[in-house]
Formats: structure tokens, sequence, C-alpha cells
């Protein structure tokens, strides 16, 4: 996967369609930057945009295009599929819909105005990961089962938290299985690199930080079901999270007072969420609870030091940097390897020194060639 396509899987393109600049702004503003939106006031031009290089997502705005141009659309004598185009139309009342769902389909979604914000992104993330998530029905097994199993995971369990009903920690186990033999099998590295495509970040974060820690585990010799903790570990460290507000995770500039104590709690409910359930492991909840405190007491939520954390919690510290470091994020580009271990180095006594070489080792041995390729040209 080369850089182009990284950007691309990075910022989704979404393609505006509206008659009246005012609704074309409002949509654009209301994406944000989390997506690199393109508007259109010409449902013609943006019919031959769509078929040049198809955006991820389309909004068309029904009420502001000519009935005549969505005959044009839908009639479809551009060879433009519709109904397989992830689509959203915006419309005043919603009885307008009807019509719609014969011409563009029943996957489609309607959405009336007034919008926020954060819904309406919610509807383009979605849109963005059934397609992404049907992409990896192609891939090969050794890569798709893991990908699959752990976000199907992490659905069922965001929906659980939403229900108010317990975490299911056996099938958590059960879903991190192909990931363990991903990282046994060498596959690791593409497991890492794909899921980035996914636009739910707390999973993608999640699932990258799983196959670091069982690649860090499994490269000290660690074996059979204590392997198993790392992997679920790692996938439920943030559960926190999903109980956080989407506006505090996704703020790209820095936190301000209100929110940073808004965003740190996210350790304190991961723990209280993962404390709820009735077999999980004790490792596993180390690592939801100490992957950010730091040896020097620098760390959050308890400030614990030294002696009071073990490898574990050492291990997920290490981890969880480098893996935020090596992703990319709507508002920063991926660090290379190289640049995220220079700065865990430079970390100095917050974190273990010893465990980082010994991961940055484990990481290098196993990188491919052209991702080393990649981190000498960065
Ligand atoms: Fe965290
Ligand atoms: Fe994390």
């Amino acid at each position: 996967m080369g850089t182009e396509s990284r950007e691309k899987l990075t910022l989704p393109r979404v393609f505006i369609i509206s008659r009246e600049t005012a609704h074309r702004k409002k949509l654009k503003n209301l994406l944000g930057r989390h997506f690199e939106s393109k508007t259109f006031e010409d449902t013609h031009i943006a019919g031959e945009a769509i078929l040049k290089n198809p955006p991820d997502v389309t909004i068309v705005d029904i009420e502001r295009v000519w009935q005549n141009e969505i005959n044009w659309l839908s009639m479809n004598p551009s060879g433009i599929n519709f109904k397989s185009l992830p689509l959203i139309l915006v419309g005043a009342r919603g009885e307008e819909f009807e019509d719609m769902k014969a011409l563009f389909g029943d996957s489609s979604h309607y959405i009336t105005w007034p919008l926020e914000a954060e819904p309406l992104r919610e509807i383009v993330s979605t849109l963005i990961n059934e397609a992404v998530e049907a992409s990896w029905e192609e891939l090969p097994q050794s890569l798709s089962r893991p990908l699959k199993m752990t976000v199907e995971e992490y659905q069922s369990i965001a929906t659980a938290i939403e229900n108010g009903e317990p975490i299911d920690y056996k099938s958590a186990d059960k879903s991190c299985a192909p990931l363990i033999e991903a990282v046994r099998g060498g596959t690791h590295h593409d497991i890492l690199k794909t899921v980035q495509a996914h636009h739910n970040y707390t999973y993608v974060h999640s699932m990258r930080v799983a196959t670091l820690l069982t690649l860090f585990g499994y490269g000290i010799g660690i074996k059979g079901d204590d392997l198993k903790i790392l992997s679920t570990g790692g996938l439920l460290h943030d559960t926190g999270k999903l109980v956080t507000p989407l506006k505090i995770l996704d703020k790209p500039g820095k936190l301000d007072d209100d929110e940073w104590p808004i965003m740190k709690n996210h350790v304190t409910r991961s723990g209280e969420l993962l404390g709820d359930i009735d077999n999980i492991t004790k490792g596993a909840i180390i690592i939801a609870e100490q992957h950010h405190e730091k040896i020097d007491g620098s760390g959050y939520p308890r400030g614990l030091k030294g002696s009071q954390l073990n490898d574990l919690a050492r291990m997920s510290a290490i981890v969880d940097i480098f893996g935020a470091l090596t992703d990319a994020r709507s508002y920063k580009p991926a660090f290379p390897a190289e640049k995220a271990f220079a700065i865990l180095e430079s970390m100095d006594a917050a974190i273990d020194q010893n465990m980082l070489s010994m991961f940055r080792e484990i990481f290098s041995s196993t990188q491919t060639e052209e991702e080393k390729e990649l981190v000498k040209t960065a």
C-alpha cells in the first residue's frame, strides 16, 4: 500500500451535490476536516466526477437539485450505478424519499434538515465502514478473519455498552484467536496497515494495540493463553472511549482544561466497564487500567510508579504510544516507525527503556522490505 492510497484512506472523499450555495457550505462545514469534501452545484459535472474517481460517499441535497437532474442521475445514462454507491439523500420533509427509494435503492440513507455534525458524520462513517468491511472479504483469510472477527466483536461491545448489558469476555477471547494466528504466521504488518482504512478510530487504535501487544508478547516468548491476555487486553484497553464524547476524542488540537479530565477519565471508565465482566483475566484489566501510567509517576490516572507497574503495564504503555504515533488521523500523518521509536526513546525514565529496545528489535525484525524502504525515504 503506497503513500497515495494511505492518504486517501486517511481522509475519505465525500461529494456534496446541491444547487444551493448555503446548503453546500453547511454540509461541508458539518463534515469538517474529518473528510475531504468536494461540492458540486451542477449534477452533471458531479456525475462525471463520480465516474472518473468515485468518492467514498455522495450526499445529494434532493430539495436542491432539479427533478430532471434526479432523473438523469437515476436513469443512469452515464453508467453510474447509484444503487451500489454509498449515498446519503438530504431532504426537507421526509415523504419525498419514497420516490427516491425506487431510484436509488433501499441501501441509501435518508435524512432531513436540520442536520447536526455528529449524527451526519456517523452516517458517513458507517457507509465508509460498510464498504471497507466488504473489501476485507477479498483478502486472504489469514488477514480477513482477524479483521472481521475483531470488528464484529468491537461492534458487539459497543452495542452492549449502549444497552447497559455486560460485555462478553469469552467472545472477545474467541475473536482474538485469528489475530494470534496472524502474529504467529507473520501477517501482522498487513493487519496494522489494512485496518487503518476503517473509520471507527477507537476500533482501529484498539486493533493495532492488540496486534502490537500480541507481537511483543510472542517475541519475548509468551505462549498459549497468556498471549490471549495481550490480544484481548489490547482490544479492550480503551473501552472507556466508547462512552467519551466524539468531539473530545476527535478534537484535532490540544484539549482545554475542561476537556482533558474527560479524556483522561476514559481509563477509569474502561476499568469500570471491564470490572463488571465475570470471567475477565486480571492481566486484561491491568492493561486497561494502567496503559497511561508512567514509570516515573507522571502518568494517569493513579500516578503509579516504578515497581508498582508490572511488565503488562510497561508493555502496554509503550505499545499504546507507538500505536498512536504510527497511526494516521484526519489531522496528522502517520509517523514512520523509526520516528516513533525516537520519540519513545526521548521519553527517558517515563517508560521502560529496556522493554522498548526489546520491542524495537521484535518489531523491526518482522518489518517487511517495503516498510523498511518507506522508513528510509520518509
Ligand atoms: Fe487510553
Ligand atoms: Fe489507547
